[in-house]
């Protein structure tokens, strides 16, 4: 259910209205519409109905973080990063449509998200909810939170990190914006500061979780189910959690994130509802995930 309302939130915003830059917008869509889990949206939403949110000016920020979340995954897969040749079960937007068009594709769905984000600004005029949303959107994709994961990602290639050097790019490259989704959430359900400080924190444990099982599934995945190519760390020369401490310390470390996250967010909420339930049902299955 939570991921259909985020496909269709998704659907409504996406641009479909084309002149020149036809070939730009089909590219948009083309990445946009070859699926993916929709985590981030719907941890959003989640974490808003779980915090007593139930209104529409949720769904453009939605739409917003799919497009950003996507954006970052064209310009990820492109030979100057990974390199990588299929995504979400389909040849990478690169492949398809060339670097040029890549390149300006993710581009457009960085910019796009903003506008869309904005349209909650007239949904609800001098909201400072929507304020608060806004600068998180602005603030955890940038260069203090993912695009500084990936700075240090590919800053780093080739080299064996230490520990922290590891930490810094999981924290930044991939939790700030499971961060900025549930803080997003958190804001546009006008929770109070230590409340949105500590769902910040829970979504920083499913980050740090993601990205293990992600490097995990990078060696042992099948490349039908993930979508995406097997063995692409390994290829790129990049050290991973996994290939540092070995599979079963990784399984250890993602269970461990897991739980962390799940008793965060039971501090939080006073009283388990619904969505709160949903909530963890499905932190929980994001570490048995195999794709
Ligand atoms: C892939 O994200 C990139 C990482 C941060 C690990 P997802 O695993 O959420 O990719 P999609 O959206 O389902 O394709
Ligand atoms: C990338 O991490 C995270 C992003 C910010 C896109 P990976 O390079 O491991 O992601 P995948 O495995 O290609 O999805
Ligand atoms: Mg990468
Ligand atoms: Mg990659
Ligand atoms: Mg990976």
């Amino acid at each position: 259910m939570y991921k259909e309302m985020a496909e269709e939130a998704i659907k409504k915003y996406m641009p479909h209205e084309k002149e020149y830059q036809e070939k730009v917008i089909d590219a948009m869509n083309y990445a946009v519409d070859a699926g993916g889990k929709r985590v981030r949206p719907v941890l959003m939403l989640l974490t808003y109905k779980m915090l007593g949110g139930d209104e529409k000016i949720i769904e453009p920020f939605m739409a917003a973080i799919e497009m950003i979340h996507t954006y970052s995954l064209i310009h990820d897969d492109l030979p100057a990063l990974d390199n990588d040749y299929l995504r979400r079960g389909r040849p990478t937007v690169h492949v398809a449509f060339g670097e040029d068009i890549a390149i300006l594709a993710g581009d457009a769905l960085l910019n796009y998200a903003y506008e869309t984000a904005a349209k909650a600004f007239s949904m609800s005029p001098g909201d400072i909810r929507v304020e608060k949303a806004y600068t998180v959107l602005a603030k955890r994709p940038g260069i203090y939170g993912m695009i500084g994961g990936q700075t240090a990602d590919v800053v780093l290639t080739g080299k064996k990190p230490d520990k922290s050097e590891l930490m810094y790019i999981y924290e930044n490259k991939t939790a700030a914006l499971i961060e900025c989704a549930m803080e997003i959430g958190a804001c546009l359900a006008g929770a109070d500061k230590v409340k949105t400080e500590n769902i910040r924190s829970a979504a920083g444990h499913i980050g740090m979780a993601f990205q293990v099982q992600d490097d995990i599934l990078d060696m042992t995945g099948d490349e039908e189910i993930i979508g995406k190519p097997v063995g692409s760390d390994e290829k790129n020369q990049k050290y991973t959690y996994a290939t540092m401490y070995g599979i079963e310390n990784a399984h250890e470390y993602v269970k461990e994130q897991s739980e962390k996250a799940i008793s965060m967010i039971k501090a939080v909420v006073t009283e388990e509802n619904e969505h709160c339930r949903n909530l963890l049902a499905i932190i929980e299955s994001l570490v048995k995930r195999d794709k």
